[in-house]
């Protein structure tokens, strides 16, 4: 496992995370200046005109606004780490195989339908996608159900604002997300047992809360491969493996779906998978989680209830044996 940074790590790595904390930086400093009512136009408004990183042709930079959704003040993992520490078995078994593997991924042009419990089935262009709303920046807590963590400035919005886009039936009660999966691009997948294509699932109530978040980019650009270009989703009080990558159609669905890692292990990875201290994982502890890319003394921190979100999420599951419902 990939715990430490290797030497010869890219100063091209490291830059866009020093950007990117510059660029919070002006934006705090507009919207206080706004709220000071030292000036008149909207901070957001501002922060594009002054960001000049707005009008750079890098295609991989994306515009972004902050989100009030934004959730942590703790110290950011590195793009290195996020982009070097990751699973995506379609792209190899070990942390540091989807960096080497996913590059072959065709992001261009790539679609994602809309089936099931819907007034009618629909195509999206992730052009037309990423133009649907303002991108947000929100950094969330990322937990893993191997018990690593990490802190990731993410890039998208709610994901409810996309289901609006798709008139659901009153009878869809579940959304199941499924990857995009093609042998002869994803070879790695062979190494696992796993029935592809990947596949994820949220009740409604559960999609629909804000926090769910339909992702496109992180630390202000596209995401890259390893991480689930183009689109993917992110759901914060969850375990990591809830989260959908290179998501190629969403399901409404009136029943449960089936999910990739419940399938797998039905008594090791549950449905719900909502981040539990007080539910050990049957092979090892949740109470706690090693930050990635801390020193190796700071690494160890105590796991929160929901990961943290509970004012948010907790409504959810009222009078849900969360034993059961792990
Ligand atoms: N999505 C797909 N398509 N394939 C995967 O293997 N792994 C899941 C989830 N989404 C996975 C996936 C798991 S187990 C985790 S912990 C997170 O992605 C990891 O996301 P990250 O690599 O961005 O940290």
């Amino acid at each position: 496992m990939l715990i430490g940074k290797p030497p010869d790590i890219l100063s091209s790595e490291i830059t866009p995370q020093a950007e990117y904390l510059k660029y919070l930086n002006r934006r705090r400093f507009l919207r206080n200046a706004a709220a000071a009512g030292a000036v008149a136009l909207g901070a957001d408004r501002l922060a594009e005109i002054f960001d000049p990183g707005a009008a750079a042709a890098d295609e991989t930079k994306l515009q972004t606004v902050y989100s009030p959704l934004t959730t942590t003040g703790e110290q950011l993992t590195s793009f290195y780490d996020i982009t070097h520490y990751n699973n995506f078995y379609e792209f190899g078994v070990n942390k540091s195989d989807p960096a080497k593997n996913a590059g072959g991924l065709p992001t261009r042009p790539w679609t994602v339908k809309v089936e099931g419990k819907v007034k009618k089935p629909l195509t999206f262009d992730i052009d037309a996608l990423l133009k649907l709303r303002p991108l947000e920046n929100r950094v969330y807590r990322h937990r893993c159900v191997e018990a690593w963590s990490m802190v990731i400035p993410w890039v998208g919005y709610s994901f409810s604002e996309f289901v609006k886009q798709c008139d659901p039936l009153p009878s869809a009660r579940y959304v199941q997300f499924l990857s995009y999966y093609n042998r002869h691009v994803d070879k790695w997948a062979g190494e696992t047992d796993i029935y592809w294509p990947y596949s994820e699932g949220l009740r409604m109530d559960e999609a629909m809360n804000p926090l769910t978040l339909l992702t496109f980019g992180l630390y202000g650009q596209t995401l890259p491969n390893q991480d689930g270009a183009p689109v993917r989703i992110v759901v914060p009080w969850k375990y990591g493996f809830k989260s959908a990558k290179s998501i190629v159609t969403v399901r409404f669905l009136e029943k449960q779906p089936h999910t990739t890692w419940n399938d797998q292990a039905p008594t090791e990875y549950g449905f719900y998978a909502n981040v539990n201290p007080n539910v050990d994982h049957p092979r090892w502890s949740q109470k706690t989680e090693r930050r990635i890319g801390l020193p190796f003394y700071k690494q160890i921190r105590t796991t929160l209830m929901f990961n943290g979100y509970s004012d948010q999420v907790a409504y959810l599951y009222k009078g849900m044996d969360l034993r059961k419902n792990f």
